[in-house]
């Protein structure tokens, strides 16, 4: 089902697209290709935080639900080097660009296909388009699954380009104020340590006696205000975990008041973000969002791994598409 979502900045009509089955209704919209909504139908809860209109949406810069492209998290100086060349990304978050530059895949107006059991959404990307090489196509399809939704991402460009995409939804299982008493499950021992200001280091080391150790479940807050570098340099957690293996497998768990969050990637990890920046917006159904009232499982590849020759690199390769899936599955506890 489709309905109107007002209007983007340059005046252009956006719709918000609806699908449900026996499990969960999802929306989502064309700006952005971001989901708007997740709803679980067995308790009604809605679990991701979003606005009712596009013009909400375009006056915040939380990324919250959107598509991140080309590249997610940041890219130091927004500068990186592919195949000899030396390319400019504009910078917007200390110095580095983050979520694709100023105006990423997360301000721009996809094309929508309906289809039973998905949306699809289509975005071609000018050659240049915020300093990337390559006129890139990108596909972003919301499927509906048993239990949850899989978000799928096709991308193929006429030039070697970076593509390292995510989904940036704001969780929060219990549609409360906040979020630390969430009990977070996350499969990976190691994590990316970060500089002051928020750039991910080329170190990854053992979460095991850190407040970053989340391979048992544990409160999102519990550890949260203890004295960290690590944490004080993010506000809170906001920070890279690597998963072993390269197919989809189980990322992260979360645990509200009812409902159980398991997220599935292929993508080499992900950041774990307890919405450290959110300062009170206003949302949907008259919620606030307020600082730590979600948190954010970004399925992602290392944050500035393209400085990085030793980590798995983000390219997309003119004529190999490639292919990258997120899962959110929902379910009562
Ligand atoms: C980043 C945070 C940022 C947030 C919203 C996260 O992925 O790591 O530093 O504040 O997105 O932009």
């Amino acid at each position: 089902m489709k309905q109107s979502f007002g209007r983007d900045r340059q005046g252009r009509q956006a719709s918000l697209y609806t699908l449900e089955n026996n499990s969960v209704i999802m929306k989502t919209t064309d700006h952005g290709a971001t989901l708007v909504s997740l709803t679980d139908k067995k308790t009604g809860i809605d679990v991701v935080h979003g606005f009712s209109s596009c013009e909400e949406y375009e006056n915040q810069d939380f990324y919250i639900g959107a598509t991140i492209g080309r590249t997610a998290n940041r890219i130091e100086k927004g500068i990186f080097h592919l195949n000899g060349k030396e390319y400019h990304i504009p910078v917007n978050n200390n110095g580095n660009a983050n979520h694709g530059g100023i105006n990423g895949f997360n301000r721009r107006m996809f094309t929508a296909e309906e289809g039973t059991d998905y949306t699809a959404f289509v975005y071609e990307s000018p050659d240049g388009e915020e300093g990337y090489p390559g006129r890139m196509t990108l596909i972003v399809t919301y499927r509906l699954l048993s239990e949850g939704i899989a978000i799928h991402y096709h991308a193929s460009s006429d030039a070697d380009t970076l593509f390292a995409p995510t989904c940036h939804s704001y969780f929060n299982l219990d549609e409360s104020e906040d979020a630390m008493n969430h009990r977070i499950r996350i499969h990976s021992d190691r994590y990316g340590l970060s500089d002051a200001n928020g750039l991910t280091l080329d170190e990854i080391v053992p979460v095991e006696g850190t407040p970053f150790d989340f391979r048992s479940f544990k409160p999102a807050g519990q550890d949260i205000n203890k004295p960290d570098e690590q944490l004080k340099y993010g506000a809170g957690y906001d920070h890279f975990y690597p998963v072993e293996g390269s197919s989809i497998r189980l990322m992260a768990e979360a645990e509200g008041k009812k409902l159980h969050l398991s997220m599935y990637s292929d993508l080499p990890g992900m950041h774990f973000y307890t919405s450290n920046w959110l300062d009170g917006i206003k949302g949907k159904k008259g919620h606030s969002y307020k600082r730590r009232s979600a948190v954010c499982f970004e399925a992602e590849f290392m944050p500035n791994a393209v400085n990085y020759p030793e980590r798995q690199q983000p390219v997309l390769y003119k004529g190999r598409p490639a292919d990258y899936e997120i899962q959110y599955l929902i379910g009562l506890k």
